[in-house]
């Protein structure tokens, strides 16, 4: 079964054909970071239009690298949201142009979903988690999100983030030390040569539940580059290291209670975030501890691509799912029907 998976919902115009949900056979995608880097932050009007030039070629250069043409597809699938609404409608429509030309099914993909599917992505080797539930640990640009995932397509929120998401408090810091945008992995690699008890962050909302913030912890570094200046040298390093094992232990800890009070075996960490590799290593050791497996999508997966939204895509359409040419993009949707029903559909944030 071939699907080709089209994502827009951000920054990345991205394309790929994806073979029964596992195996990629083509991908192809254009990057905005640097059109938006000069502006310290992505700008919705400008991705919008940007995914309109690049959606097109993008498709073209992911079949092509698949050698395979429309025809040969059995299914077209669309990150609908959540995401810059935008931005999410110009892989929509030409979803459900593409579907509707060559009279092919039509699957709306939750974003975010994708992201957590990316782990069964060309994992011959038992990458992937062999049961469910399993616990889910959600970590981007715009979401931080602790979930049990029951089955593909079923999740059950346990906490997120109550304020900024763990790589908007990256990008953030990083911004304050002058770094370009996005600073993720580049705070990532100055963390690793540098002292994580050199300086003390709080610990937000310790002993709290699932629930996480990361704002106080932006704020307080904001407040030590304010008091002390811009370091340099070691002791950036050692200020990277330090903001990073703050963050990483407030995540670490939910994922431990989270295998205490629903004991489970396996973890799956997903998004641009588990790129992180203190993330990685503190997961690692919580799941140590607790007998638990962790998996983590090779880097290039974690961050927004295609072929995750063909995969979850693809899983969907195996349970006899379509979408209907009244698909339409939605810029707030969370993956917990439940957390929709309690808290609105205004519930979730905007980017993913
Ligand atoms: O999932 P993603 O590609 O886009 C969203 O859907 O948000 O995640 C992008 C985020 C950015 O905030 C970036 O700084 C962060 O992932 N990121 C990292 C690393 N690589 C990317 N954060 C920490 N460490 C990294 N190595
Ligand atoms: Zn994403």
């Amino acid at each position: 079964m071939l699907v080709l998976g089209i994502e827009s919902s951000c920054d990345e115009t991205a394309a790929a054909v994806v073979e029964d949900g596992r195996v990629i056979r083509g991908e192809a995608i254009a990057s905005q970071v640097a059109i938006h880097a000069v502006w310290g932050g992505i700008v919705p009007e400008i991705a919008s239009r940007a995914h309109v030039e690049h959606v097109l070629p993008v498709i073209e250069a992911a079949l092509a690298q698949a050698g395979v043409g429309l025809a040969d597809l059995d299914a077209i699938a669309v990150t609908r949201g959540p995401g810059l609404v935008g931005a999410l409608l110009v892989g929509v429509q030409v979803g459900k142009a593409l579907a509707y030309a060559r009279g092919l099914p039509l699957i709306g993909v939750n974003h975010l979903e994708g992201h957590l599917a990316a782990v069964f992505l060309d994992s011959p080797d038992g990458r992937a988690p062999s049961s469910f539930p399993h616990l889910g640990v959600l970590v981007s640009g715009g979401h931080s999100e602790i979930l049990i995932v029951k089955d593909h397509g079923s999740y059950e929120a346990l906490g997120a983030t109550r304020d900024d998401a763990a790589g908007e408090a990256f990008d953030k810091v990083g911004k304050v030390l002058g770094m370009p945008y996005p600073a993720g992995a580049q705070i990532d690699g100055l963390a690793a040569t540098g002292n994580p008890r050199a300086i003390k962050f709080p610990r937000a909302m310790r002993g709290r539940g699932y629930d996480m913030s990361f704002s106080g912890l932006k704020t307080a570094v904001a407040q030590h580059v304010h008091t002390h200046g811009v370091p340099t040298g070691t002791v950036l390093a050692d200020l990277c290291a330090s903001f990073q094992a703050a963050l990483v232990e407030q995540i670490a800890e939910r994922v431990q209670l989270a295998l205490d009070e629903h004991p489970m075996r396996e973890v799956v960490l997903a998004g641009g975030v588990a790129a992180n590799r203190g993330l990685r290593a503190g997961l690692l050791a919580v799941c140590d501890k607790r007998g638990a497996r962790l998996f983590v999508p090779p880097p290039s997966l974690c961050t927004d691509n295609a072929a995750m939204i063909a995969c979850a895509g693809t899983f969907r359409l195996q349970r006899g799912e379509r979408a209907g040419l009244d698909l339409n993009a939605v810029a707030s949707l969370p993956l917990d029907v439940r957390a929709l029903r309690e808290k609105g559909p205004g519930a979730g944030r905007a980017r993913a």
